[in-house]
């Protein structure tokens, strides 16, 4: 079954050609990066609108690329929920008019739920249950994926999710945006012991976590030492910020292999390109004799071929959208989008 995706729900406009959920035909993203980067931060309508312009180009590449008429296509995909309403309305109109004309099935996908898929394209053998830590710029949750559609949230943040974090930090250091990969590069030659930062804990809650006190701190540390007139060692911050993130989300994931019996255990979503993170899970896993499935960096940040693959699922799951189908800013992870109103 041959699905095509389109994503849209932030500052990338993708489409991807999936075949079966596993084997991607082809994989087109366009990225905004540049246009937002002169803000600091994306700019929702303007996100909308260079959706609006590279729609139908992103498209025609997928299936040129995965030399396939769209006639050939067994159902259309986008990504309805979560993400910027603006942004997300051009991707899932535009894939349910194109269900539409073909006469097709139009499958509506949770983003979250397609971050996770992204390990099912990496690695054919990994089916649920598993275990998963969810890290974006929207989400930061612990997540046990009990079928390809059936999800339960263990913990999670209870302010700012991971990516966010990163990215305000980014702004504070002055790096600029996207602040992830930067903070990520900038934290490589410091010394991660000469700052002191904050570690949340929440109350009768062991698998939750907060990350508004660490950014916080960051910001206060920031400003003490410009008012001081005193050099930031800006490397040194980073590598801490880095491994406070690493101490917030990892012990946590650590927790829940425990407490499920989970061997199976996921990262996904934009932080888990982290290299401080893929380093830290990778020793969780040999020290819990735990199988850690991490996506390629390639499949980590927003991407059409990871909407393809859990499309496939929700079409076998019988989740098709009918044609009032409607695109939503949030959404749990649990809540199946095609009975949302
Ligand atoms: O999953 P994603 O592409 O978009 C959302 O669904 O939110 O995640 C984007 C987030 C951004 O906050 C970005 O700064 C962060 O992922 N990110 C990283 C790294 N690469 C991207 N954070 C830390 N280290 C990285 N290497
Ligand atoms: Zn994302």
């Amino acid at each position: 079954m041959k699905i095509l995706a389109i994503e849209s729900s932030c500052d990338e406009t993708a489409a991807a050609v999936v075949e079966n959920g596993r084997k991607v035909l082809s994989s087109v993203i366009d990225t905004q990066i540049e246009t937002h980067a002169l803000y600091g931060g994306v700019v929702p309508e303007i996100a909308s609108r260079r959706h609006m312009e590279a729609v139908v180009r992103v498209t025609e590449k997928a299936l040129a690329d995965a030399r396939l008429d769209k006639r050939a296509l067994d159902a259309v995909a986008a990504t309805c929920a979560p993400g910027l309403i603006g942004a997300l309305l051009v991707g899932a109109n535009f894939g349910k008019a194109l269900a539409f004309s073909l006469q097709k099935p139009f499958v509506p996908v949770h983003h979250i739920r397609g971050h996770i898929a992204a390990v099912y394209l990496t690695y054919p053998e990994l089916a649920p249950p598993f275990l998963t830590l969810i890290a974006s710029g929207g989400h930061s949750q612990i997540v046990l994926v009990r079928d390809y559609t059936d999800f339960e949230i263990l913990g999670g943040t209870r302010d700012d999710a991971a990516g966010e974090a990163f990215d305000k930090v980014a702004r504070v250091l002055g790096v600029g945006y996207p602040g992830g990969p930067k903070i990520d590069k900038l934290a490589q030659c410091g010394d991660k012991t000469r700052y002191t930062l904050p570690n949340s804990h929440i109350k009768d809650a062991p698998l939750d976590f907060s990350f508004s006190g660490l950014k916080t701190a960051v910001i206060n540390l920031a400003h003490n030492a410009q008012q001081k007139g005193e050099a930031l060692d800006r490397e040194s911050l980073a590598a801490t910020f880095c491994d406070a993130v690493v101490q917030t989300l990892v012990p946590r994931l650590e927790l829940a292999v425990r407490e499920t019996g989970m061997k199976h255990v996921v990262c996904a979503g934009g932080v888990a390109a982290n290299s401080f993170l893929r380093a830290a899970l990778q020793d969780m896993a040999k020290r819990m004799d735990a199988k850690l499935y991490l996506p390629p960096l390639s499949l980590c940040g927003d991407n059409a071929a990871m909407i393809g693959s859990q499309a496939y699922y929700e079409y076998l799951a019988g989740h098709i959208g009918q044609t009032a189908q409607n695109a939503f800013a949030t959404a749990g992870i649990s809540e199946n989008i095609c009975e949302k109103r």
